[in-house]
């Protein structure tokens, strides 16, 4: 069935040698909303505050700010500030009465193909319900409600019940493990658990209560857990801390008031991974948020309201906040939210589901689209894709060869494609094309209107065109972060503290003479596998937290598929034996500790680990060993 594989070596000789210019089409020009893209960043970055203040104007406030940026507290900077408003408001209430409320809001296609559907009316009715079953249990603005659900709509439901209320959701990935859901409970003191009872994945049902359960033991301060029924398996609830979502929520009044905050009270914390064994709470706020995330996806995606979207993201990740929830719905048109996985079960699920759809815009990954393209052009052919008028890229760059599948068997040559570079901490799309951007296949192009990027050195010194450096943001904007929860001097350190004056991405990238992005990868530890963003340090504490393992180095080599995989160089304690059996054992190990996701393909045993005179270890040198490169810089190992 594997037809093709793709050589994924070399990817910045490839992207510094493309040179063809995609010019948009006749009819996606005539579409645009920006037909001329240069003068509209010139006028953005002329007065990047009324750029902002104008977006902001399109959203509803229940009372105006004062002030639309304010620095006194560098760099714990605020938007909007005296500003009163709630995201839900612009993402629900709002089309109350209007032509919206009919539209669907929500389609849902589970992993087995039910298909399940809200308008707006009734999604704002679920959300009221959710929201005062959220106040029965005690939640009162400013606690912490975490997630651990699949992508089903109640996963959509919650966060904006929430939001609502001015309570905080944190969404937990629900391929993490047990542990690392009950590292990310206590990290943010969460008040209630909700999840479901199973979860479905290729036909089969996976635990999940179970999983709650085991983080819970480790957590007495989540005084209750909700849970959504999701087949008619018995399960075992704890009496006065668990309830079924629908004998909570099912009785609930139908009215919930919307409460209006600040602009800057939080509206969630998102945990992510950075360079050391503990992820990030990154924080975003209601009223920044609500504008960055609403421009950027009217602009970008071209969104004229009668559109039928889809995000192949997670709930779990950024992507699924912004751009399946929130922007979405503020925009009034229709989200589709998928269960499943793409190539299940045959590997024309996307495609079948973008026919049965009618799906215009398409949002994806491009390890889904290298995954796919393996199975040959003949899947997508199956289907009549005529309604995608648009295609979008997220994650990790996306190598020209992929680009052209896309564009050829999937867009038909007419739907631009827009690669979306941002982040977790950018809350909304920072480098991107336009649709009338002309594209080159694999750069990202050019920063969003009133975003000022720049490559520099490690001294912060631009780069000339064709030299990488350092990805930086050298002013704010509205969707930024506010923080790291409960760590103010981290969220100094890795962001702003690097290179003076700016923030800081971690990404290293470079220009080109006619002022491209081409974006080439983390600079720091952080790894990439299948999208998921994972640091090399989490998988070495997971390795080490188990009694067979002295000291572990983690890095990331090459995957065709999954852009990136990670593998683990570990010292064993003297009694251990290295045996097939214990590397199995490590691997379930780290499965456990954090997840499917994070398992290294692969596991070395050595004596020692290169590492500086202070004892950090060199996972460069390793790298550069693994991979065979040149070692670069190594006066500062120690042996
Ligand atoms: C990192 C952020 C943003 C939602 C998904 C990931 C990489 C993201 C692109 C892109 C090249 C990209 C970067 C970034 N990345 N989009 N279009 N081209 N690289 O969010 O988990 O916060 O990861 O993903 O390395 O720093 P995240």
């Amino acid at each position: 069935m594997i037809k093709k594989t793709i050589s994924q070596t070399g990817l910045t000789d490839v992207l510094l040698k493309e040179k063809q210019l995609y010019k948009p089409s006749a009819k996606t020009l005539k579409m645009a909303k920006i037909k001329n893209v240069p003068a509209t960043l010139k006028a953005a970055q002329k007065d990047p505050l009324k750029f902002w203040e104008e977006a902001a104007t399109e959203l509803e406030w229940f009372a105006p700010w004062k002030k639309v940026f304010e620095d006194r507290h560098k760099p714990f900077y605020e938007w909007f500030v005296g500003g009163k408003c709630n995201i839900v408001h612009n993402a629900l209430d709002r089309h109350m009465d209007t032509p919206v409320e009919k539209k669907t809001a929500i389609l849902w296609e589970s992993d087995a193909g039910k298909h399940r559907q809200f308008t707006y009316r009734q999604l704002h009715t679920a959300v009221n319900k959710m929201a005062n079953g959220l106040k029965m249990l005690g939640v009162k603005k400013g606690d912490r409600v975490a997630t651990y659900l699949q992508n089903i709509p109640e996963a959509a439901i919650t966060m904006l019940a929430c939001a609502k209320i001015g309570a905080i959701h944190s969404v937990v990935y629900a391929g993490f493990s047990g542990n690392a859901l009950a590292t990310r409970l206590k990290d943010g003191r969460v008040k209630v658990l909700v999840t479901s009872n199973v979860g479905h994945r290729r036909g089969k049902v996976i635990d999940m209560k179970t999983v709650c359960d085991d983080a819970l033991k480790q957590c007495h301060f989540v005084k209750k857990m909700i849970v959504v029924r999701q087949n008619d398996d018995l399960v075992k609830m704890k009496r006065n801390r668990d309830f079924f979502y629908h004998d909570l929520v099912d009785p609930q009044s139908d009215i919930c008031k919307t409460v209006p905050v600040d602009s800057e009270h939080p509206l969630f914390i998102l945990y992510t991974s950075g360079t050391t064994g503990t992820p990030k709470g990154i924080i975003h706020v209601h009223g920044g948020y609500m504008v960055g995330v609403n421009r950027s996806f009217q602009w970008a995606f071209d969104i004229r309201g009668d559109e039928t979207y889809w995000c192949t993201a997670d709930p779990g990740w950024i992507t699924g906040h912004s751009y399946i929830v929130y922007a979405p719905l503020m925009a009034g048109i229709t989200t589709l939210m998928f269960e499943g996985v793409p190539d299940y079960p045959r590997p024309d699920r996307i495609w079948k589901i973008v026919e049965k759809y009618k799906v215009n815009i398409l949002y994806t990954a491009p390890t889904l689209i290298r995954a796919l393209m393996r199975y040959g052009e003949q899947w997508p052919k199956k289907h009549d894709l005529s309604s995608l008028h648009l295609l979008g890229s997220v994650g990790e760059p996306i190598n020209p060869e992929a680009w052209r599948w896309y564009h050829k068997n999937i867009g038909h040559g007419k739907c631009p494609i827009i690669d979306t570079w941002w982040q977790t901490e950018t809350g909304m799309f920072m480098i991107t094309p336009l649709p009338a951007t002309p594209l080159k296949s694999g750069s990202a192009t050019f920063p969003f209107p009133g975003i000022e990027v720049d490559v520099v050195d490690s001294k912060g010194n631009s780069a000339p065109a064709g030299k990488g450096g350092f990805l930086v943001i050298k002013n704010q904007w509205p969707s930024m972060l506010r923080g790291v929860y409960k760590d103010p001097a981290r969220y100094k350190k890795t962001y702003w503290n690097k290179i003076k004056g700016v923030y800081f991405t971690g990404d290293l990238a470079h220009r080109d003479k006619d002022g491209y992005f081409w974006i080439q990868g983390r600079s720091d530890d952080v790894l990439s596998i299948a999208g998921h963003r994972i640091g090399s340090a989490e998988i070495e504490s997971a390795l080490v937290s188990h009694p067979a393992v002295v000291e572990a180095g983690v890095i990331g080599k090459p995957d065709e598929i999954k852009g990136e995989r990670a593998k683990a160089f570990v010292i064993l304690k003297k009694k251990y034996k290295l045996s097939e059996s214990l590397i199995a054992e490590l691997k379930k190990h780290v499965r456990s500790e954090l997840g499917p996701i994070a398992v290294p393909s692969e596991l070395e045993f050595v004596e020692k680990l290169p590492k500086t005179r202070s004892g950090k270890i060199m996972r460069r040198v390793l790298k550069a060993q693994e991979l065979g490169e040149k070692l670069g810089d190594v006066s500062t190992l120690a042996d």
